[in-house]
């Protein structure tokens, strides 16, 4: 179940975030802490006004809210609210039961606010938060939350992909307790929220405002993620990297599998350890995963089984699961042929100019050299060009140059990062003169056109951009984790 976070200082505020959110989520959590004064004190009508099951929340400033009055006050406030038709009130931890008894002028003695809620079948949500870590006993802490039928809550901070282990494990290690909500917030958590059935979670937060570190939008939840579709069968894929949420192939994994009625989510992981993350792979049974910076060598050692190419670029970008063993390629390799593969099958590519001589240009130079393409290339640090070339029997020379190589290639790319932000106006070969025949490649895609991109389109060049390289690779990881060609009737938006 999607759980909408409502944030808005209003109740009308409130009910059109319901209204733009009805179709993707199944409740609602009103947060007591961001309405007015005012808005707090009709507060318990709201349920009846929404149409869908909704958990009550008052949360403290220590806890993440906004609540500013005193802890006696925010009590008796959530008791009073919760007289309306709430399904759920949420709870502290820490709050004594001696704390919740109230006078109300309606009885003689004092009410206890849990057991008139449980009389009325409003179940209690249990919570813990912290905001720093991963407590080490969160298993006691979440049993003992339990104890007395409530659900418990735990909103905690993972750090690192041992903190992701420690909250997936959660589902193993608790399994009798039915109803639990599970949740790692900040960047590490993401893919708690989006695997939150993996976790053993009834439920995960989201909200169209960040009301919660790590907080998506239900729309990207449900629609993009399908996260709560998630079951027992599907197949789990992700990508892996330090930093990861910036990364396009989400976009292109699951609506591909949508479109194709393959049970299966792509996640992104930001993983610290390499090492960790091959754990919770199994743990997770993850089926097939895409590597990005700065991983792409560091999974080497764990892999049983890598292709020629892998072995040469130095760099894995796919790792699939074939018969119990971990298995590398490189897309990023096929995926930079494939807008150009009837050029070179027709000779019309003998010789190629690259620029830049890094990771994404060792998948370049080798594709080239492997077709029997005569590459040159150039770099701002000539000893890395030198060291490509030696390897790949190209030339080199310094970047600096670039003018003297004007109008000599068939094929001119271009794989530095200039051009990206927060290099968008540079051109990393301002000297350079375009013939105006030649085939152009600029791999970046981000934005889709640099001034290199803008310069060799007013050349006359055939210009291929970054983007059609970054779908192409990513069909072929497609191909390699589901079995299945990528839809041709759906087109990404990367
Ligand atoms: P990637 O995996 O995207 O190729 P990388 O391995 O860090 O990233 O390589 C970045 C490439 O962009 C290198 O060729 C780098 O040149 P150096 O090896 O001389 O660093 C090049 N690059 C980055 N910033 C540059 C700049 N401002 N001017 C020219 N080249 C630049």
């Amino acid at each position: 179940m999607l759980c909408l976070t409502l944030t808005g200082s209003t109740l009308e505020e409130n009910r059109c975030q319901v209204e733009q959110n009805r179709r993707w989520i199944s409740l609602v959590e009103l947060r007591l802490d961001h309405l007015n004064a005012d808005e707090q004190k009709i507060a318990s009508s709201f349920p009846s006004t929404v149409d869908l099951p909704v958990i009550l929340t008052f949360r403290r400033t220590s806890d993440g809210g906004a609540c500013t009055v005193g802890e006696r006050e925010r009590l008796q406030i959530l008791y009073e609210t919760a007289k309306g038709d709430y399904a759920y009130v949420d709870i502290e931890e820490d709050v004594k039961r001696s704390d919740l008894k109230f006078k109300d002028p309606l009885f003689e003695q004092k009410v206890d606010f849990e057991r008139s809620l449980r009389e009325r079948g409003i179940r209690i949500i249990r919570s813990l938060h912290d905001f720093t870590c991963v407590p080490a006993d969160i298993y006691g802490r979440i049993s003992k939350l339990a104890s007395k039928g409530d659900i418990p809550k735990v909103a905690v901070t993972p750090k690192s992909m041992i903190d992701i282990i420690c909250l997936f494990r959660v589902q193993t290690e608790l399994s009798a307790i039915k109803d639990k909500i599970i949740i790692g917030m900040g960047e590490f958590g993401i893919c708690t929220r989006l695997l939150y059935k993996k976790c053993g979670s009834t439920l995960t937060f989201c909200s169209d405002s960040q009301a919660a570190p790590g907080h998506l939008s239900a729309r990207t939840m449900s629609e993009l993620y399908r996260a709560d579709k998630v079951d027992e069968k599907t197949h789990v894929f992700g990508i892996i990297g330090n930093p990861v949420y910036h990364t396009a192939s989400p976009r292109i994994h699951n609506p591909g599998f949508e479109a194709i009625h393959y049970n299966a989510i792509y996640v992104p992981f930001l993983v610290d350890s390499v090492r960790a993350f091959f754990k919770l792979a199994e743990m997770l049974q993850i089926h097939g995963f895409s590597v990005t910076v700065p991983h792409k060598r560091n999974v080497q050692p764990y892999l049983g089984r890598i292709t020629r190419e892998v072995k040469q670029i130095g760099a894995c970008n796919t790792v699939t699961r074939i018969q119990n063993m971990w298995k590398g390629t490189n897309t990023d390799y096929y995926g930079f042929l494939a807008p150009i593969a009837d050029d070179i099958a027709q000779e019309k590519i003998r010789t190629a100019l690259v620029i830049g001589a890094g990771g994404a240009s060792r998948a370049v130079v080798w594709a080239l050299h492997n077709h029997g393409i005569k590459v040159t290339i150039l770099n701002r640090g000539v000893e890395k060009a030198r060291q490509l070339a030696g390897e790949t029997m190209s030339s080199y020379d310094s970047l600096e140059k670039a003018g003297l190589y004007s109008r000599l290639f068939d094929l001119v790319v271009q794989t530095t990062s200039v051009g990206m932000e927060p290099h968008l106006h540079e051109d990393p070969v301002p000297s350079f003169i375009f013939r105006g025949d030649e085939i152009v490649y600029e791999l970046v895609y981000q934005p889709r056109e640099t001034p290199f991109f803008r310069r060799a389109t007013l050349a006359g060049c055939r210009v291929v951009g970054g983007a059609q390289m970054l779908l192409e690779q990513g069909k072929l990881q497609f191909e390699a984790f589901s079995g299945y060609h990528y839809p041709h009737w759906i087109t990404p938006e990367i």
